[in-house]
Parts: C-alpha cells; sequence; structure tokens
C-alpha cells in the first residue's frame, strides 16, 4: 500500500537559519518573507541598514523571526563580519541568497573601468565573497547547506544593449555557481543559481543608464504575457533552498516567462 508524501515536508525551513543579502527592497526583500513563511529565521543583510530593518521587523510583526545585518559587500571586512555575527547571533547558519545587486546600465564604447568595477565588485566579487564566508561556517558546522545566487538572463543571452558591464558580471555569477557547487558538493553544500529576466522593481527603475528605446521596450514582453514579479524569483529561491530539491546543485534556472524561448 502506497503512502501520500508530505509535500509540506518538503518545503519546512523550520530550524534554519537563512541568510538574504540585498533584503532592503525588490526581489530580497519578497525572498526574505518567502523564507520567514515556510519558517526560517531570516537575517535580512544590506548596506541599506533602515530598510533591511523594516524588512525584519515587517516579518516579525507578521509572526516570523528575522534580524536585519548592516554590510557592504564590497569591503571583504563586512562581509566577514557580517556572516561571523549571524552565525554567533542566529547559532547555525544553513542557507544563503545571494540577491543584493547593481543595475547601471551604459553603452560598451562610454562604459568606464570605474563603472566596470563598480558593477563586478558588487555582483561577482561580493557573492564571491559571501559563499567564501558561507562555506567555511557551513563546512565547520557539518549541517550541509544551500546556497542561491541571483544572476540574470542576460548572462546567457543579450536581451538589449547597455549591459555590457552589467551581464559579465553576471555570467561571472554562473561561473561562480558552477564551480562552487563542484567543491562543496562533498560537503552537502548545493550551490544554484536564479536567472530572472525583465522583473518590475522600484530598484531597477531607479537604475542609472542610458534611456531605453520605447520599440524596444514593446518586445519585453516575453511569452506568459507580464513582466516578472519579485514573487515570481521568491518562489525558484525557495524551491532551491528547500528538502524538495536536495539533489540539484549547480544549475542556471531562467525564470523569465519563457523570454529567452521566443
Ligand atoms: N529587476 C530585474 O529585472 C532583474 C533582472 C535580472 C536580475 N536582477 C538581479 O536581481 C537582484 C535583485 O534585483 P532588484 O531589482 O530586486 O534590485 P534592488 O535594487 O531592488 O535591490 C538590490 C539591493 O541590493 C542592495 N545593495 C546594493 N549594493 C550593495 C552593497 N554594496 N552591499 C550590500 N547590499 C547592496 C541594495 O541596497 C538593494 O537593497 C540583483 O542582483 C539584480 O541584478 C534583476
Amino acid at each position: 500500500m502506497t503512502e501520500l508524501i508530505n509535500i509540506a515536508g518538503l518545503y519546512d525551513l523550520k530550524g534554519k537559519v537563512a541568510l538574504v543579502t540585498g533584503g532592503a527592497e525588490g526581489m530580497g526583500k519578497e525572498s526574505c518573507r518567502y523564507l520567514a513563511s515556510a519558517g526560517a529565521t531570516v537575517a535580512v543583510a544590506d548596506i541599506n541598514e533602515p530598510w533591511a530593518r523594516a524588512t525584519a521587523e515587517e516579518i516579525v510583526a507578521a509572526g516570523g523571526e528575522a534580524k536585519a545585518y548592516e554590510v557592504d559587500l564590497v569591503q571583504e571586512s563586512s562581509v566577514v563580519s557580517m556572516i561571523d555575527a549571524v552565525r554567533r547571533e542566529l547559532g547555525r547558519l544553513d542557507i544563503l541568497v545571494n540577491v543584493a545587486g547593481l543595475q547601471d546600465r551604459e553603452m560598451l564604447e562610454a562604459t568606464t573601468l570605474e563603472l566596470w568595477d563598480k558593477l563586478h565588485n558588487v555582483n561577482l566579487r561580493g557573492s564571491f565573497l559571501t559563499i567564501r564566508e558561507a562555506a567555511r561556517v557551513m563546512r565547520a558546522d557539518g549541517n550541509g547547506g544551500r546556497i542561491v545566487n541571483i544572476s540574470s538572463m542576460g548572462s546567457v543571452h543579450p536581451v538589449f544593449g547597455g549591459l555590457v558591464a552589467y551581464n559579465s558580471s553576471k555570467s561571472g555569477v554562473n561561473g561562480l555557481t558552477r564551480n562552487a557547487a563542484y567543491e562543496l558538493a562533498k560537503d552537502g553544500i548545493t550551490v544554484n543559481a536564479v536567472l530572472p529576466g525583465n522583473t518590475t522593481t522600484a530598484g531597477q527603475a531607479r537604475s542609472p543608464g542610458p534611456p531605453v528605446d520605447p520599440e524596444m521596450i514593446k518586445h519585453m514582453l516575453p511569452p506568459l504575457g507580464r513582466t516578472g514579479k519579485p514573487s515570481d524569483i521568491a518562489s525558484a529561491i525557495l524551491f532551491l533552498v528547500c528538502p524538495a530539491s536536495e539533489w540539484i546543485t549547480g544549475q542556471t534556472l531562467i525564470v523569465d516567462g519563457g523570454h529567452l524561448n521566443k
């Protein structure tokens, strides 16, 4: 006789501690809400400490568990002390979700080294630093772990101009994901990436760059007929940090409403 499967258990994060960078707003904030709703205690990390604190306070007011941490991903010492503080204050570290990122745009010939470095320092070097430090803690504790990096659909195929530096940094995130997954698998730590398509957030709208051609925007709607919502990305992240996905690692999951499939 067969038994029904405890599907809720496959999405249960009770007793887990999850660190989310970029938790002050946008996809990062929504991811904090999703992980807390699945039972995790969430460390909401961001350079924007007041907004990270607001995210944590909203989760606690709703009955979840969360605490804010200020971090500047560009500063190695800031990342090291943040991971240290999360492990010390919340008792463990099971999940790392790298959402923080900059989305400045500039056409190739106008891209300065300063812009190139700015994007790579946050998007790629920052993710490397958090993974390195989290991996040290996860390995030492011996409980395995889950790491998810937010890349971009543009990292595998250009979608419009002005994203040379940005998409290069995100292509680096894909390589970082696969190589970290390879090295950490023997310790039961999975590393995957989610590659969002065009997702409506205030941060994206504020990002500096040349005006986008209105003709091009008409072609930006993916086959599923709407732009992405932060919850579309948060659900993919949730899957990749839950027991349901324990045999998935080194993958780059495109979540774009079918955009690259046109
Ligand atoms: N919005 C989109 O269409 C889209 C598409 C593909 C990929 N992405 C990626 O998804 C992620 C989230 O995008 P979003 O639109 O929600 O962004 P957002 O601008 O709303 O949020 C990014 C967060 O990162 C934080 N941050 C920036 N620099 C930091 C630093 N040095 N240290 C710590 N925190 C820092 C910001 O304060 C902010 O809270 C980013 O990595 C972005 O590149 C976004």
